[in-house]
């Protein structure tokens, strides 16, 4: 109901007809054209060299080369581990850090230790996963929104349906060998994938074999992000990892313009609306 008020009102202050109009003269009620010195000649404009919201190359225009993923992977692996940068890093060198050390500048330009902030889901918060993280930065170095979105879909939506860690080190683990225990995590969101394999597996989050696992991932992100990347390239992209029931059926009455707009997302809902046990009151009759 709240929500129908404000529109009703905003109608009755004649604010809704004004907003498409007023935006795309970039104009609000009341407000001065903007004249200050950017837009003066001589001055640049947003995508130029100079000014305010100038970058130095054209938006997404970095080149994009074709790697082995087989190589890749293993670098991604050790990325993880190396200085403990992580899983953000890992994935992310093993893309724009290997296309710098096979075809030197601009890729060799970058400041990698950036992507240490994305380890265990953004400085500990165990938000996104790092390592999808990682991927989908490397992406936006060459693909802007319309291209790259679909590509960032294709590789989560992978990420919530694939039995995690693949990747398998051999003898040059860093953490724990052989092979160990999997589990799907239905969340592109470190917390739920992490502690749903700690679930499954028993082994504590703090632990030597959680840590090897991340690795792996790492690696196995690495291995998927850029069989993405080299099929784009190709021009043989396609989407072969579609939405979950709940995306589909949440959506009827969630998405824009139905019943209850309030979705925010694209996540699967199920392992935070199912009322799963896992999910249930904690705050009361718990251990
Ligand atoms: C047939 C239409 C429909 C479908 C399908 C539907 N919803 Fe809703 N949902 C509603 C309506 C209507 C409301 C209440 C109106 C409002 O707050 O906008 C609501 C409210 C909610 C709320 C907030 C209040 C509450 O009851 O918890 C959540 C969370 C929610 N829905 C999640 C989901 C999820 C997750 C799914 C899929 C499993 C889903 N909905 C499927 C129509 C639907
Ligand atoms: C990572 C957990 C998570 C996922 C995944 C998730 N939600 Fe939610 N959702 C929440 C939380 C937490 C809230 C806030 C609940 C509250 O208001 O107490 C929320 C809020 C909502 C609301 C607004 C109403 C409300 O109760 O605040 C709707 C509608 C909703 N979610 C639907 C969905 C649908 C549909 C999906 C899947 C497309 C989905 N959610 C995926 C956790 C999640």
């Amino acid at each position: 109901m709240k929500r129908m008020n404000r529109r009703t009102m905003l109608k009755t202050m004649g604010m809704v007809g004004c907003a498409t109009g007023c935006l795309a003269s970039g104009l609000l009620p009341g407000a001065v054209p903007f004249t200050g010195p950017l837009s003066g000649p001589g001055n640049a404009v947003a995508g130029t060299t100079s000014g305010r919201f100038a970058q130095k190359d054209a938006p997404f225009s970095w080149k994009p080369h074709v790697l082995d993923a087989k190589v890749c992977a293993h670098v991604a692996y050790d990325g993880y581990w190396h200085q403990g940068y992580g899983c953000a890093y890992g994935v992310f060198y093993a893309i724009v850090g290997m296309m710098g050390e096979q075809h030197g500048a601009p890729y060799n330009q970058f400041p990698f230790t950036m992507l240490e902030v994305g380890k265990s889901g953004i400085s500990d918060w165990g938000t996104i996963c790092g390592a999808l993280l990682g991927a989908a930065s490397a992406f936006a170095l060459f693909w802007g929104r319309k291209e790259r979105d679909p590509m960032v879909a294709e590789l989560f939506r992978w990420y919530e349906q694939t039995a995690f860690p693949m990747h398998d080190p051999g003898a040059a683990f860093k953490g724990v060998a052989g092979a160990l225990p999997t589990s799907v995590s239905h969340s592109p969101l470190c917390h739920v994938s992490v502690g749903r394999w700690c679930q499954a597996s028993g082994f504590a989050e703090k632990s030597t074999e959680r840590g090897e696992r991340c690795a792996r991932i790492t690696a196995d992100v690495a291995t998927q992000a850029i069989a993405i990347m080299n099929a784009k390239q190709a021009g043989t992209f396609a989407v072969a990892h579609g939405d979950p029931a709940s995306v589909t059926y949440c959506g009827e009455c969630h998405n824009p313009g139905k019943q209850s707009p309030l979705l925010k997302g694209k996540m699967d809902c199920t392992p935070c609306h199912s009322g799963s046990p896992h999910t249930a009151d904690k705050f009361k009759n718990h251990p």
